[in-house]
């Protein structure tokens, strides 16, 4: 093959944009090269996500463009890779539009996939079950060239169960990288200009790595809080955050360290789903609303400045007016500092969608989701003027898009800070006053 020029275009999560960096190095290694554009490149890979609906009917949407440059240009292949569900294979293998599908445990494999359907043929690989890609070292590119936040996956898959989720499905189940391996990668995404590095694992509470000649601790396990602790220490000049945050797996070990190190940052993102107990149990969330309440109050206790933001789930299975407004009394007994809300859809293989009913009519749960929408915008909104007067310490992630005049970046609790340029540069961390809030950025000038 003469033209290994690749495109990869994610859909869906931050742990696709870890995945696309791990696909990037193994392609680049196989003597691939990454095309910027689209229409440029003979090998276009896209990174998939079925977790809702509508990621699924963005993928329909640019199948049904790339068609058109298919029959334009004949040499190009297409690859969905990632979080599919055997449903949408079957459905675009009926289309003939799709050249090869390659899971998330058969990365490795994708030089593999790719050689085989330019032969017009199929490739059958033996999957590895408990695939972690823990020895594969981001490569930079011009792609990510001026990025100084990184996202690092160190569990991948799931094991929870959670009666709406095909991510147990599409993902497999839960296995931890090792904890050199973390430590080890932090430290190259640092020499190569990262300053902030995002842990990522579906529920990162429950990270866990037992193992002989460990680095660190007498019983050889390294749980989350010891791995956020000797991260802290290894990478002092790096910030580190973490998603997501698993309510019932949550502890006050984890919540102590944090409090220990300035560099990790104050922020935890502990999706609640419903406020309701019927919804919970009927979801198999491990946890009840009394339980995250008494967490929330233990985050505040023990880390005041923490923020915290959700995912809400409106319209699930056998959901009553009752139900969404217990929701609502969770969500202003908490004022979360943001959230991201969905309504339900059911996915294909889970328990929810083979054994509940999904009875909440679409008019209905689209009006629960505008309700929490709103009342999330008035909560955002409060707990932005917390900040107003205050001196933060911002990391500059670029230009800000609405006026290039300003820099953008986050403070420690994850709040979006505009304010104007004085000579600095991205990647610098510096201290801004905040003067004026929107509900969704902090506005503010940099003082020395
Ligand atoms: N690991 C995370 C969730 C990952 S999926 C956790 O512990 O909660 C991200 C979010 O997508 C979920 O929190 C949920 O709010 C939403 N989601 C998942 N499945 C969904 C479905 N079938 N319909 C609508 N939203 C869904
Ligand atoms: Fe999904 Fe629940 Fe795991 S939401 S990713 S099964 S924690």
């Amino acid at each position: 093959m003469k033209d290994k020029s690749f495109y990869i275009e994610n859909y869906g999560c931050q742990m696709n944009i870890s995945d696309s960096n791990i696909i990037n190095s193994i392609l680049l290694k196989n003597g691939f090269v990454l095309s910027e554009n689209l229409e440029k490149a003979s090998i276009i890979l896209l990174n998939s996500c079925s977790i809702r609906e509508k990621a699924e009917l963005t993928l329909k949407k640019k199948l049904e463009q790339l068609k058109f440059l298919k029959k334009k240009k004949k040499k190009i292949w297409i690859g969905i890779i990632g979080c599919f569900s055997k449903e949408i294979k079957k459905f675009f293998l009926k289309k003939k539009m799709v050249d090869f599908f390659v899971d998330s445990n058969s990365y490795r494999e994708i030089p593999n996939f790719i050689h085989y359907s330019i032969m017009g043929k199929e490739y059958f690989n033996f999957t590895k079950k408990n695939e972690t890609y823990s020895d594969i070292s981001f490569i930079k590119t011009k792609q990510n060239d001026k990025k100084i936040s990184a996202f690092l996956s160190i569990t991948r898959g799931c094991n929870n169960m959670c009666t709406f989720c095909i991510v147990p499905f599409t993902r497999g189940r839960e296995r931890s990288s090792d904890p050199y391996s973390i430590i080890k990668e932090c430290e190259h995404l640092y020499h190569n200009g990262y300053k902030e590095v995002t842990l990522l694992g579906q529920n990162v509470d429950s990270y866990i790595w037992k193992k002989e000649n460990m680095i660190q601790d007498q019983k050889n396990i390294v749980d989350f809080s010891h791995l956020l602790d000797l991260l802290a220490q290894k990478i002092p000049f790096m910030r580190i955050r973490f998603s997501t945050s698993n309510p019932h797996d949550m502890s006050d070990k984890v919540l102590k360290v944090i409090s220990k190190h300035k560099n990790i940052c104050k922020h935890i993102h502990l999706p609640v789903q419903s406020g309701s107990n019927k919804i919970l149990k009927l979801m198999n969330r491990k946890y009840t609303r009394e339980k995250y309440l008494f967490l929330v109050k233990q985050i505040r206790n023990i880390i005041p400045e923490c923020s915290i933001s959700h995912d809400i789930m409106t319209g699930f299975c056998h959901e009553n007016e009752k139900d969404h407004q217990e929701t609502i009394s969770l969500m202003n007994e908490i004022k979360y500092n943001y959230g991201y809300m969905f309504s339900y859809s059911p996915r294909p293989g889970t328990y929810a969608y083979r054994k509940l009913e999904d009875n909440v009519p679409i008019n209905i749960k689209k009006r629960r989701l505008q309700e929490i929408i709103d009342l999330q915008n008035q909560h955002s909104f409060y707990r932005m003027q917390e900040h107003l007067g205050k001196i933060e310490e911002v990391l500059i992630e670029g230009e800000s898009k609405r006026n290039k005049q300003h820099w953008y970046g986050r403070n420690t609790q994850n709040l979006i800070v505009v304010f104007p340029k004085k000579s600095l540069n991205i990647g610098d961390l510096v201290h801004v006053e905040i003067t004026d809030i929107t509900s969704a950025t902090l506005i503010g000038k940099h003082c020395k």
